[in-house]
């Protein structure tokens, strides 16, 4: 990677989520490779090893994934076919990854993640983490944050600590872009997983919006989706750009219904988090949609959504604009089927920023 500097960025960063091992995947990667990448950011559900037996056989025992079931059965040789598929392209580019739930992969005495954090390398020492779930590295002028959803994040937690101490490291004279990613989003419209992170927002947004984040990337959801500028659900010139990137051509069906579509709103007590064993997501307080648990129609905050499988990737031009494209599979590896240029405007937010990050100091 370029040196850490404010003239200085990678050319292209790919970013894919859900992959697994199909014809979809192959066409993903083909794509991206074609399309030459510089860096690879893959956000969480790698190799989807959790839905085979182990004698090798696919599942659709879903419900095994769940971590109140005892033992995960995971058929390991699916990350080793996995490798050797993804060897062309990861042998000429770095690639980082961070967790998904399909990770999780859990063993007996309560281990999971086992091949995860056996099979990555992460640069989790050098960020100041002791975890292989959350860490950050820096690539040329942008500053990135990889989080653990399904680990500890509540603010009395190691992980939120560790996230106060690498937020308040960093020089933005020196990296001014600030990109966080994680694998289940806060702000996606899809029915499939609506709102299943939200015990995450509520832990963790004020201090990600409190210093600027620029833009998060997700997947988890099997489609696309882009929001405009957005921070407690509310329309923030000063919040990050939200994008939902888990459509990299996983095994499991694509999310093709939106919760603000009649018939498909999900049930608030269909939505507890499994994880940290919270509830969170309770009809909005406040906005277009208040008393209700989701929209009428397409929220404010989304911007495009689409469901193709396909990738995205990021081009950071200097300080202040960088160009963010999505591919669709279906089309060539050169058609873009989204295209925005995210542009930084720190001038505008300093006051708002430095409010909120006064008042969690003082809580
Ligand atoms: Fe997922």
């Amino acid at each position: 990677m370029p040196i850490s500097g404010p003239k200085s960025y990678p050319g292209r960063i790919a970013v894919v989520g859900d992959l697994g091992l199909t014809y979809n995947t192959t066409t993903t990667i083909n794509h991206l490779t074609s399309n030459e990448p510089d860096l690879l950011l893959l956000i969480g559900d790698v190799t989807y090893a959790n839905l085979y037996l182990t004698n090798g056989t696919g599942s659709d025992c879903y419900s095994c994934s769940f971590p109140q079931t005892p033992i995960h059965e995971t058929y390991q040789p699916r990350w080793d076919y996995w490798g050797r598929f993804m060897q062309n392209l990861v042998s000429k580019v770095p690639m980082m990854v961070v967790e998904g739930n399909h990770e999780i992969e859990k063993q007996a005495e309560d281990k999971k993640f086992v091949a995860y954090s056996s099979r990555f390398a992460f640069p989790s020492e050098e960020s100041g983490s002791s975890s292989t779930f959350y860490y950050s590295f820096n690539a040329g002028g942008i500053h990135f944050i990889m989080l653990g959803a399904y680990t500890d994040y509540a603010r009395t937690g190691e992980q939120y600590k560790w996230l106060e101490r690498d937020l308040a490291t960093v020089d933005r004279s020196v990296t001014p872009w600030l990109v966080a990613a994680w694998h289940p989003p806060w702000y996606s419209t899809y029915k499939a997983h609506y709102r299943e992170a939200e015990c995450m927002r509520v832990h963790i947004e004020d201090l990600l919006y409190s210093y600027g984040v620029d833009i998060v990337l997700n997947g988890h959801i099997h489609a696309y989706e882009r929001s405009n500028r957005v921070y407690n659900y509310n329309l923030d010139p000063c919040g990050p750009v939200h994008i939902t990137i888990g459509d990299g051509g996983n095994r499991e069906k694509m999310a093709i219904n939106f919760a603000d579509e009649p018939g498909h709103c999900p049930d608030p007590s269909s939505t507890p988090d499994p994880y940290m064993g919270g509830f969170c997501a309770t009809n909005f307080t406040f906005g277009p949609a208040v008393s209700k648990f989701c929209w009428d129609r397409q929220p404010d905050y989304s911007a495009f959504r689409e469901s193709s499988f396909g990738y995205g990737i990021l081009e950071v031009k200097n300080e202040t604009w960088a160009l963010w494209s999505w591919y669709r599979n279906q089309d060539s590896y050169n058609e873009v089927g989204d295209q925005i240029y995210i542009v930084r405007q720190p001038h505008l937010c300093p006051i708002n920023q430095k409010v909120c990050r006064e008042y969690f100091a003082a809580i």
